[in-house]
């Protein structure tokens, strides 16, 4: 009956837009998948749009170390640290609401040791706030899912076109193509999953590959370059609101141009401040003429 309730408002909230807001966590990402609902995943990296993306109803936000790239302008992600991620980790749950927020173990922070990965994913928990961390890998990094899980920190994996491997992979190139790769990648994920891991973004995969993977899984697949068949989505909000410039994956959807908004805007301020029609009067602040009268002739 309760379930039958919640249903029907489920389904009346999508007909009138009216959102449920309510907290996502584990548990309702795992409900997702079994019912079917596609899980929505966008990066954020700051307050501002940590709360406006929360605001617009996504079920997931990552801190991912694709910030390296996006906000701090190197070429990969290999320079990012835990300072660095905690920085910006810390930012994003004071706008969020609802959004389950993962944060991302930046490169070397988990591979050397067990130890050091459950430290510094309890920082990142700890110091930034998050509700999960997300670590590139798989079977090699098994240990690392059962230690921090055993911290009671949940943990996503991340399979396929890791950006973290980029100099093994020789550059950024789809992953899973040969029989061996694609074997190999299917049991990763099983081996992920058997570990404890409560999700996985699968990564620059072949489309029929990833729907196969999701289908092997019960835990929920999160698709980049993957697949539409993955239970859920996630893409670099930069590159989906067109703020990035150069060469665009083709996984990449431009729902909108912001980068363009942008542009305009601060065109205008630029040529309206030196033409002098900004500020006009009502951006300014009054003053009593008999005070500025008062002022000027006790100066004079
Ligand atoms: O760092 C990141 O933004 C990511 C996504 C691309 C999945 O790992």
């Amino acid at each position: 009956m309760l379930y039958y309730f919640l249903y029907l408002i489920r389904e009346i909230g999508k007909v009138t837009s009216i959102k449920l807001n309510m907290k996502n966590t584990v548990s309702t990402l795992l409900k997702q998948k079994q019912s079917g609902d596609k899980i929505t995943m966008l990066t954020a990296y700051d307050y501002t749009t940590a709360k406006i993306i929360d605001e617009c109803g996504i079920n997931a936000i990552l801190i991912g170390d694709s910030l390296g790239m996006v906000m701090l302008g190197y070429e990969n992600t290999i320079p990012v640290t835990m300072e660095d991620m905690i920085h910006h980790t810390a930012a994003v749950p004071r706008g969020v609401k609802n959004a389950f927020i993962v944060a991302d173990m930046p490169f070397m922070s988990y591979q050397v040791s067990v130890q050091e990965a459950v430290i510094n994913a309890g920082r990142l928990i700890k110091e930034g706030g998050a509700n999960a961390v997300k670590l590139e890998g798989g079977t090699e990094v098994c240990q690392q899912i059962r230690a921090i899980l055993n911290a009671s920190i949940p943990v996503v994996a991340h399979l396929g076109l890791t950006p973290q491997s980029v100099n093994v992979f020789g550059g950024f190139k789809v992953q899973g193509r040969s029989l061996d790769n694609a074997k190999k990648l299917v049991d990763d994920a099983l081996k992920i999953q058997e570990s404890g891991a409560c999700a996985v973004v699968l990564e620059g995969i072949p489309a029929r590959l990833a729907d196969f993977i999701t289908k092997e899984l019960f835990i929920p697949t999160i698709g980049i370059g993957a697949e539409n068949g993955c239970d859920g989505q996630v893409l670099v909000y930069q590159d989906m609101l067109g703020l990035t410039t150069g060469h665009t994956p083709k996984f990449v959807k431009r729902f909108s141009d912001i980068g363009y908004v942008m542009r305009k805007g601060i065109a205008d301020y630029i040529n309206e401040t030196k033409n002098g029609s900004f500020p006009a009067d009502e951006h300014t602040y009054a003053i009593e003429d008999d005070v500025i009268y008062e002022l000027i002739r006790e100066e004079k």
